[in-house]
């Protein structure tokens, strides 16, 4: 493994024309929408929903099968035990370390520079996260909390109608923004569609459910057939890898010239380093974000008592009461049903044993609604305790971008929502289970 303070130059011109045009050519093209194939995701998703939400709550099945099976997969459903897995990441292993430290550098499967998420190793992971929290300093949240409203003003004056298509519009577009000017990329807006669809490719890919292999129980997320992820891989790569090249061309910073861009922070790392962290917190960043903001927005929507909450607190300029609406409707709906495992070893879970190499999905959407834990769960409610959240996940691999998560999508729904409630033009459309489309009108 390469040591974090070693400084190698390996960037090499990973799309096409990156080099000779400056730009990242041809743009990279997501296969066309399957709207039969999304419509039954999207209702596979709430039927495991609802099949969560019957081992949770219903005696006597949470009694007899505390950790159900479904799919070949065994079912974490409650806030316990979803805490308990995600404090072992020495038996819960995430299956998706290798694929990602591989899409990292456009290398060979079992080569690449591995990335937090993907690092199961306490000690490894926790250098790994000393080194980027070094770097992501909390006097940046402010900065960016200026960036994020300053960029949603923008866009909302762009849209010249009163109705606009928010998620691209909006959503999506405002984490590409702090894309460029707090990570230090240079995306155009002309290739902006793009890059988002390529990160949420890549999202899709390495967060997805693992498939069960034969030969290697512990195996998880390996290269698809259709190889869509190393095409969206490569084009991120362009991105980042001129990001990098730039950053460390130019001279030292003067002091009180922040905020830097994590791009120019990461220059005394090698580039394989930097190029590992700055590919990590844009899948971490932009796809997630998009699912957070587009949920959120529907909830409001559809919930006028949400709605009224968030308006009064973004025209109050309450930013702390604000995001406590948003992340309570995104509980009503959350970004997903929650991670997945590969159990090591085996593992006894109160009344269940959990088997060597069982694939195993850490329900944190599920843990969110447990009556156990969060009274009247259906009921939206911004006081409720921190504890009744996971949307960040728990334990080793608890979100490092939840700061800037937060800042981003309060400062974004804070410059929508000065301008009254919105009212709903279209119903949310998806790519997959990610928002593509919701139609808004505004007050101008
Ligand atoms: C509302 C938005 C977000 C949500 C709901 C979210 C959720 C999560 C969750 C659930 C995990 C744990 C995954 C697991 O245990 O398998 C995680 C980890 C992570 N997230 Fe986020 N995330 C968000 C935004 C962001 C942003 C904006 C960034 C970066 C800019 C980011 C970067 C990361 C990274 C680097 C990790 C891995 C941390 C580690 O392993 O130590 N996330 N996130």
């Amino acid at each position: 493994m390469t040591p974090v303070t070693e400084v190698a130059s390996d960037l090499g011109a990973s799309w096409p024309n990156a080099e000779s045009s400056g730009s990242c050519f041809p743009k990279y093209k997501a296969p066309p929408n399957r709207a039969f194939a999304d419509f039954w995701a999207r209702l596979g998703v709430s039927f495991v929903r609802l099949y969560a939400t019957a081992f949770r709550e219903r005696w006597p099945l949470h009694l007899l099968w505390p950790a159900p099976r479904l799919f070949g997969f065994r079912l974490l459903v409650r806030y316990d035990h979803v805490i308990e897995a995600l404090t072992r990441a020495d038996v819960f292993k995430v299956p998706f370390g290798e694929e990602m430290a591989r899409l990292n550098d456009g290398a060979a499967p079992g080569h690449g520079t591995p990335f937090l998420l993907g690092i199961d190793d306490p000690l490894e992971h926790d250098k790994r996260a000393r080194c980027l929290m070094a770097r992501l300093g909390l006097d940046d949240i402010a900065a960016v909390e200026e960036m994020a409203f300053q960029a949603a003003k923008s866009r909302l004056l762009l849209q010249a109608a009163k109705s606009f298509e928010a998620i691209n519009g909006l959503v999506t577009a405002v984490p590409i923004d702090l894309c460029n000017r707090y990570f230090g990329l240079s995306i155009t807006d002309g290739e902006a569609r793009s890059f988002a669809d390529a990160s949420i490719e890549l999202s899709g890919h390495l967060f997805g459910a693992p498939p069960k292999s034969k030969d290697d129980p512990l195996k998880g997320i390996g290269p698809s057939k259709d190889g869509q992820e190393n095409e969206a891989g490569d084009y991120v790569r362009c991105f980042v890898n001129r990001a990098i090249k730039a950053a460390k061309a130019q001279p030292p910073l003067a002091a009180g010239q922040a905020p830097e861009t994590l791009a120019t922070k990461l220059r005394g790392l090698s580039d394989k380093e930097a190029r590992a962290i700055l590919m990590g917190m844009i899948v971490g960043f932009v796809p997630t974000n998009t699912l957070a903001g587009g949920y959120m927005l529907e909830v409001l929507l559809s919930k006028p008592d949400a709605m009224k909450a968030a308006v009064e607190a973004a025209q109050a300029g309450d930013d702390d009461r604000l995001c406590a609406c948003l992340f309570e409707a995104l509980r009503l709906r959350p970004i997903n049903l929650g991670p997945f495992r590969i159990c090591k070893g085996g593992y006894q879970l109160d009344g269940s044993f959990i088997r060597h190499g069982e694939r195993v999905w850490v329900m944190t959407g599920s843990a969110m609604w447990d009556s156990r834990k969060v009274l009247k769960a259906s009921h939206f409610d911004p006081l409720r305790p921190a504890s009744s959240y996971l949307h960040f996940g728990f334990g080793m691999h608890w979100c490092i971008g939840a700061m800037l998560a937060r800042a981003q999508l309060t400062q974004t729904f804070k410059a929508l929502l000065l301008h009254g409630a919105p009212k709903p033009v279209s119903r949310l459309g998806y790519r997959g289970t990610f928002p593509a489309y919701l139609k808004i009108a505004i007050k101008r």
